[in-house]
């Protein structure tokens, strides 16, 4: 226990600090008494690596103009050849003040008005704003359930991709909202039918190093079909708790897209990213490993207990096993429709949860959809009072 280097035994009260998560409950839900297991950041502080590191640089008390320091670039680098079995060029790397800012760049720059861009519904939502918001046009394949969990319908996904003229396919890897680490076979899948339709492919792995064990994050950059068709984007921000420092990586291997890249880039003249942003990454790649170890421990507990308690008392409800991301995807179907899942969940269990209907467009959600997305880094305690919130309002409903 004294060796441990995330403290389990200190938790910072993250009301009235601005924090999305716990200060725009009433904005977003239109009430404020809810436990918030929504927005995908941690209540847990960074590593103290990171914390010492910020803390030196604000000693300085000097915030001038700076550039990306080389040495940030080495950390990301190790950490991708150390974690992930990858080897970055220095030359491919971008900076983007975060990884949803890149999707929209990549977008913008590769692609032309009216052309059509494939995602995986259901599919982590700024996806879908991107395309729409950049006056691209959506395609939408929805993954299948089997015995073993979430896959890609690679029948759909072509058939889509040929009939569509799909111009760019947006991955989510690991996929949020449903947690899936892809398997080598699926990207194999994924990337041919990419490679045969000449689609460029944008990889957002910013949940690369929340991964469960018996599963491995695969980054597309490790794949061998068409480096000269791919972006990846990542970030420290899930890995170390720091998405507010907007601090971000685009690779891209190819030089005519990165070409293409830097030249939308520039015309937006826009600082890439934050001096403290490369302070923090830097740090936690450099000595935020064993931290990072632990959370995932604390975050697996987290979730054996909520899926214990929850199966236990509502033994139809499905949840499929922690393979990555801090969310888990958790099917009501069987207690309640979709119609009154918003009711239930925030009104009577008094949750603040992602609702499952959030990540399809709005005329594509099934019929039968009635998934909540639990973001589950959070204190035990706070995992364990919202089980037993969902518990008592579901059971309440059935005495009815
Ligand atoms: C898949 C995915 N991509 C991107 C983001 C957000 O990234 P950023 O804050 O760097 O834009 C999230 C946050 O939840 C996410 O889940």
């Amino acid at each position: 226990m004294e060796n441990r280097i995330f403290d389990i035994t200190r938790f910072p009260d993250r009301r009235h600090t601005n924090s999305v998560k716990w200060d725009t409950l009433a904005g977003k839900y239109g009430r404020d008494d809810l436990i918030p297991l929504w927005v995908a950041d941690m209540d847990f502080p960074s590593p103290p690596c990171i914390r010492e590191a910020l803390e030196k640089a604000v000693d300085l008390g000097v915030f001038g103009y700076f550039s990306p320091p080389r040495s940030y670039q080495d950390a990301f680098l190790r950490w991708e050849q150390g974690h992930h079995h990858v080897s970055v060029d220095r030359e491919w790397l971008r900076f983007t003040p975060g990884v949803v800012t890149g999707i929209y760049w990549s977008i913008s720059s590769l692609t032309m008005p009216g052309d059509a861009v494939a995602i995986l519904t259901p599919c982590y939502y700024p996806f879908m704003d991107a395309v729409k918001d950049t006056g691209r046009r959506l395609v939408c394949s929805d993954l299948i359930h089997t015995e073993a969990g979430y896959t890609v319908d690679l029948v759909d996904l072509e058939e889509k991709v040929r009939l569509e003229h799909v111009k760019m396919f947006l991955l989510c890897s690991p996929h949020n909202p449903v947690g899936h680490v892809w398997k080598e076979a699926e990207l194999y899948g994924i990337l041919s039918i990419c490679e045969k339709y000449d689609v460029l492919v944008v990889s957002d792995e910013i949940h690369q190093d929340l991964v469960f064990p018996n599963n491995t994050h695969l980054s597309c950059l490790g794949q061998e079909q068409h480096p000269n068709r791919l972006i990846v984007l990542t970030s420290a921000s899930k890995t170390f708790n720091i998405a507010g420092l907007q601090n971000s990586f685009a690779i891209i291997p190819d030089s005519d897209l990165r070409r293409r890249f830097d030249a939308y880039v520039k015309t937006l003249r826009i600082k890439k990213g934050v001096s403290l942003g490369y302070i923090a990454a830097e740090a936690g790649y450099t000595g935020g490993a064993v931290w990072l170890e632990e959370v995932l421990e604390y975050l697996q507990g987290n979730y054996d207990l909520l899926r214990d308690l929850l199966t236990e008392a509502l033994p139809n409800i499905h949840i499929d096993p922690l393979e990555g991301t801090y969310m888990v995807w958790v099917d009501l179907s069987a207690y309640v429709a979709q119609e009154a899942l918003e009711e239930l969940v925030r009104d009577e269990a008094k949750l603040a949860v992602d609702f499952g209907f959030w990540f399809w467009p709005e005329e594509l959600v099934p019929k039968h959809e009635a998934h909540i997305r639990i973001n589950i880094a959070t204190p035990r305690d706070n995992v364990c009072k919202a089980a037993g919130s969902l518990i008592a309002a579901i059971q309440k409903r059935q005495q009815k």
